[in-house]
């Protein structure tokens, strides 16, 4: 063959490749609302940056006339690629090859770049669109996953990894998204589940269409499986380019600064202001957040499942934060066992990866009663503890009105390592709110006088509120480090980050903890 047509054969592969399973596929695809995994990539990475590799391999596979159904590439996009222009390794799956469904030469060219960004420290971004474990293949296909999985974990705390769910994801596709730090779902469009709605009724009879069984609502609200949901690919695209802007490349890295001309020492008067005259009643702790990061600019992660907690990447004089704050808007910001495993579970990422922690506190204690015993908050609560005790990234922590109990101690407080502890005149740090220690204090005299109980508790509520309910009591033993201006909180954090920005501490030498599960 002379050059050119070497060349010309090439080019004719590559084309073919590009077509991923045909024309119709593609069409069906697009009909279905949905971008391909080509596009997908198009959108995610920087323009002109994408290096594929293993445009053309193919599966091995004879069984079930699979020898004639080939596709160049076989049913996954893979490679490197930029966002603004900071180096990331990819793989997208691509639904009209076979539904995306993984063989064993899929699994090898997604375990290629898995090895990549490892080797050279920066991150993984999966968009997956996959039926599973390739049906024709059996057992290949499930060692093919199982290869994945332990590079899942391998990577796990070294690069960050983080997963798009676009089309139905079933099997495979959805643990090893599950095994990476961040999970993005498209509403309507998306579904993950371990076995699909035929297997369901035929296993346990029960009708259920894809969308009960494991659509973005479901994920992102009830069980917590998805971070969060875009209402199209595009804006799920755009979540994962949001989370990438707040995290660094890898553990031995600090996350990328973002200049901004916002004021470090700008005062916010607001915030003198904020809370309700009456202590039982909620407000949005959000406010307080967006008034006091850079340019008011905060990414919630899990907004929608235990709203109680709110978690998410914010900066602080171009500082990029993980904030973890209690949300007195709902169920009065109490720690339950949902609250609890989604503090835990971002306490251990930002700790992983070397983004400061900004807590704000506002938490009347642990949810009691049967519903969370029985769930195991003793367990789940213990998870929060675990991941605030062992982090060593700098913590600053403003207690802004209630820290009760076990709670108190759970939300970064002095004794778990907090760097920084500040708290606003407003703050209430106790070992349980004023009702409830003067009914336990004074049991035996409200029985013995119960024509003038409800006048006795009121004068006792009041004893105890202007004795115990205030940050002095913390801040006279060292456990607050200053109690501040509330419009100074911005100031005083920033200040606070600066100062520990060398922090250095580290934990025993150890395997690994034993972290309650
Ligand atoms: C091979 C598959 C496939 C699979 C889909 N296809 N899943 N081929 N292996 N796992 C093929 C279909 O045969 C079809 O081919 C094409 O992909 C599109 O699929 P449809 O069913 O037409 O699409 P849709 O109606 O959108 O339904 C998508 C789906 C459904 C919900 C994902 O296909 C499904 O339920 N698939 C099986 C899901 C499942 O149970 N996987 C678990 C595998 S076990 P044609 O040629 O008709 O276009 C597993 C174990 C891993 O993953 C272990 C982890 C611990």
């Amino acid at each position: 063959m002379s050059m050119t047509e070497d060349i010309d054969q090439l080019l004719q592969l590559r084309q073919q490749a590009l077509q991923g399973g045909g024309v119709e596929k593609v069409k069906k695809r697009h009909q279905s609302g949905r971008y391909t995994a080509r596009e997908r990539l198009d959108m995610l990475l920087d323009e002109g940056s994408f290096e594929e590799f293993d445009m053309f391999k193919t599966h091995r596979c004879q069984n079930f006339g699979m020898a004639d159904q080939q596709h160049p590439g076989d049913g996954v996009v893979t490679g490197y690629g930029t966002i603004d222009g900071r180096l990331v390794y990819v793989f997208s799956q691509d639904f009209t090859v076979l539904g995306g469904s993984l063989s064993e030469t899929f699994a090898e060219k997604i375990c290629k770049v898995m090895d990549m960004a490892l080797k050279n420290g920066a991150p993984l971004i999966g968009l997956n669109d996959s039926g599973g474990a390739r049906i024709q293949e059996g057992i290949e296909s499930l060692a093919g996953y199982s290869e994945i999985f332990q590079r899942n974990v391998m990577a796990s705390g070294v690069i960050p990894q983080l997963s798009g769910i676009f089309g139905p994801c079933a099997g495979g596709a959805v643990y090893s998204p599950a095994l990476t730090d961040f999970t993005v779902m498209v509403r309507g469009n998306s579904y993950m589940f371990l076995t699909g709605p035929k297997v369901v009724k035929a296993v346990t009879h029960e009708d259920v269409d894809v969308e009960t069984l494991g659509g973005a609502s479901v994920h992102t609200t009830r069980s917590g499986v998805a971070h969060l949901a875009a209402d199209s690919e595009e804006q799920a695209i755009a979540c994962l380019k949001e989370i990438f802007s707040y995290i660094p490349q890898n553990n031995m890295t600090e996350p990328p600064r973002v200049e901004t001309a916002d004021p470090a020492d700008r005062d916010i008067e607001y915030l003198n202001q904020v809370l309700p005259d009456n202590p039982h009643q909620p407000y949005d702790i959000k406010q307080i957040i967006v008034n006091t990061v850079d340019d008011g600019r905060f990414s919630e992660i899990q907004p929608e499942f235990a709203a109680n907690l709110v978690v998410g990447f914010a900066r602080y004089g171009s500082q990029s934060v993980g904030i973890v704050a209690n949300q007195p808007q709902h169920l009065a910001g109490v720690l339950d066992n949902d609250a609890s495993i989604k503090g835990a579970r971002f306490v251990r990422f930002c700790d992983a990866f070397n983004i400061p922690l900004v807590t704000l506190v506002d938490v009347p204690g642990f949810l009691p009663g049967t519903v969370q015993e029985y769930a195991g908050i003793i367990r789940n609560g213990a998870k929060m503890l675990y991941a605030y005790a062992e982090a060593t990234v700098p913590k600053v922590t403003v207690t802004v009105r209630k820290a009760y109990g076990g709670a108190y101690c759970v939300m970064s407080s002095k004794h778990l390592r907090g760097d920084i502890n500040y708290a606003w005149p407003s703050a209430e740090i106790a070992v349980m709110g004023a009702k409830g220690a003067s009914e336990i204090l004074y049991a035996k005299e409200l029985r013995e006088q119960p024509q003038t109980a409800q006048q006795l508790l009121a004068e006792k509520e009041r004893d105890y509120a202007q004795s115990f309910a205030n940050p002095y009591v913390a801040a006279r033993r060292g456990y607050v480090d200053d109690v501040i201006l509330p419009s100074r909180t911005r100031f005083r954090i920033i200040k606070a980050l600066v100062m520990l920005a060398d922090k250095q501490d580290t934990n025993p030498v150890k395997k690994h903890g034993n972290i309650p599960l």
